[in-house]
C-alpha cells in the first residue's frame, strides 16, 4: 500500500483497469502491460488515472501442481516501484481498498467490427456496438455484472457494454475522458488496442525499467557441454543440428522440456527445488529462465514466439551484437529466413 503515497487524494481519483484474452500467456499479457501504459502516460496528461494491474493467474504454462497460482500480485514478479516510475499503477487488492470496495464502474469489452476490417486504408475507429459474442458479463440478482474478475469473486461492475475497436490505445483517450463519466473502468480484451509508440521512446521507457529481465511462459533449455555439432533424432519432430564451434554455449528454446532431456542428455536446465517453486511459482521459474537467454552468449530463437521476441529485447537493451541475437529455427524448405539465422531443424 506504499504505492499510495505517490497519488492524488481519492476525490482526484480515476482508475483504469484491463484483462486479457484468457487464452493469452505471460508474454503477450506483458506487451499489452505497455500498450495499455502508454495509454494511462497520455491520460495522465489531462487528468489523475492510475493503471490497475490485473492479478496473475490461470496462464496455461502454469502447470505445476499444488501451488497457488492465482490472483497473484504484480509484485510477485515485477519491480512494481520501477513500473511507478514510468505511470502512476496501484495492484487489484490496493484498487479495492482505495476505491472503497471490489466495484467498478465501468466494462467496456472490445470486439473487431462484424463487417470485418475496412478494405485497402487503415482506419482508426472505435464504437460502440452490440456484442458480437455471448457477453461473458452477466447481470446478477442485484442487477450488477458478474465476470471473471481476475478470480476475485466478489467483484461486480456497474456497467457493461461492447466496443468495436480497430486502432491504437491511444484511441481509447477520448472515450475515457469524454464519453463516460465512470471513475473505474475495466479494459476486457485490451490486445484488440494496438501498440501506439512500438520502437518509440515511451515504449522503451516503459518496457526498460520495471519490465526487464523477466517472464515467459515456456521453458529454456541451456546447453553447456561441448559436443561436436549435436544431432539428434528422435521423435521431436527431427533432429537439432549444431555446428560444433557454438554447441557449447548454445541456448536454444523448446516446449517440450521433457522431451529434449531425453533427446540431450547433457542439456543443463535451470531446476528448482520445490522449495524455490513455491517460492518464485512458475512464473519466476520462466523469468529466470529468460534471463539465461538474455544474457546468452548466442541466442537462437523460434519464429514468431513472443517468449524470442522479449529476448531479442532484453540483448538489444544489454548491448548484444545482432548476429548473435536474431537467429531462429528455420524449417526445411523456409525462403524467408534471412541470415544471420542459418540453423535447421533437420527432419
Ligand atoms: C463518444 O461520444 C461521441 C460524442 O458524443 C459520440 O459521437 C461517439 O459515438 C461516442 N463513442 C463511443 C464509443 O461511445
Ligand atoms: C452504461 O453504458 C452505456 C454505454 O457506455 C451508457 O450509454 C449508459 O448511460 C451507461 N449506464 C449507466 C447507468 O451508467
Ligand atoms: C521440402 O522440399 C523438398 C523438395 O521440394 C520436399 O521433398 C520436401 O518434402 C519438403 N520438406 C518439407 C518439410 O516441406
Amino acid at each position: 500500500l506504499h504505492l499510495q503515497s505517490t497519488i492524488a487524494s481519492p476525490h482526484q481519483l480515476w482508475f483504469l483497469l484491463y484483462d486479457v484474452n484468457p487464452g493469452e500467456g505471460f508474454n503477450l499479457r506483458r506487451d499489452v502491460y505497455m500498450r495499455v501504459a502508454s495509454l494511462v502516460k497520455r491520460l495522465e496528461r489531462s487528468s489523475d488515472w492510475t493503471l490497475v494491474l490485473p492479478p496473475w493467474g490461470r496462464i496455461y504454462h502454469w502447470q505445476s501442481r499444488g501451488l497457488q497460482q492465482l490472483r497473484l500480485p504484480w509484485a510477485a514478479f515485477f519491480h512494481v516501484e520501477s513500473l511507478a516510475q514510468q505511470v502512476p499503477v496501484m495492484e487489484y487488492e490496493d484498487f479495492i481498498q482505495v476505491s472503497g470496495g471490489p466495484l467498478i464502474e465501468q466494462v467496456y469489452y472490445f470486439q473487431p467490427y462484424a463487417e470485418g476490417w475496412t478494405e485497402g486504408t487503415f482506419e482508426e475507429k472505435v464504437d460502440a456496438r452490440p456484442c458480437i459474442e455471448e457477453p461473458v458479463y452477466k447481470l446478477d440478482m442485484a442487477c450488477l455484472y458478474r465476470g471473471w474478475f481476475w478470480g476475485y469473486v466478489k467483484t461486480r461492475a456497474l456497467n457493461f457494454s461492447c466496443l468495436s475497436v480497430q486502432g491504437m490505445a491511444s484511441i481509447m483517450v477520448p472515450i475515457l475522458q469524454k464519453n463516460t463519466s465512470a471513475r473505474s473502468v475495466l479494459l476486457d480484451r485490451a490486445e484488440n488496442l494496438l501498440h501506439d509508440v512500438y520502437g518509440q521512446k515511451d515504449y522503451w521507457d516503459v518496457s526498460s525499467d520495471g519490465l526487464s529481465s523477466e517472464m515467459t511462459y515456456d521453458r529454456a533449455a541451456c546447453i553447456l557441454k561441448p559436443g561436436v555439432g549435436w544431432q539428434v533424432d528422435a521423435d521431436l519432430d527431427g533432429a537439432l543440428r549444431f555446428p560444433s564451434h557454438i554447441a557449447n554455449w548454445a541456448l536454444f528454446y523448446v516446449a517440450e522440456v521433457q522431451e529434449l532431456r531425453r533427446l540431450l542428455p547433457e542439456m543443463v536446465l535451470f531446476e528448482p527445488t520445490q522449495d524455490e517453486l513455491e517460492l518464485y511459482k512458475d512464473g519466476g521459474v520462466a523469468i529466470i529462465d529468460q534471463w539465461i537467454c538474455a544474457h546468452a552468449r548466442y541466442f537462437i530463437g523460434t519464429a514468431l514466439s513472443t517468449f524470442s521476441f522479449r529476448i531479442h529485447e532484453e540483448r538489444e537493451i544489454l548491448g548484444f551484437a545482432p548476429s548473435t541475437t536474431y537467429n531462429r529455427f528455420c524449417g526445411d524448405n523456409e525462403t524467408s529466413c534471412q541470415p544471420p539465422t542459418h540453423w535447421k531443424i533437420v527432419y
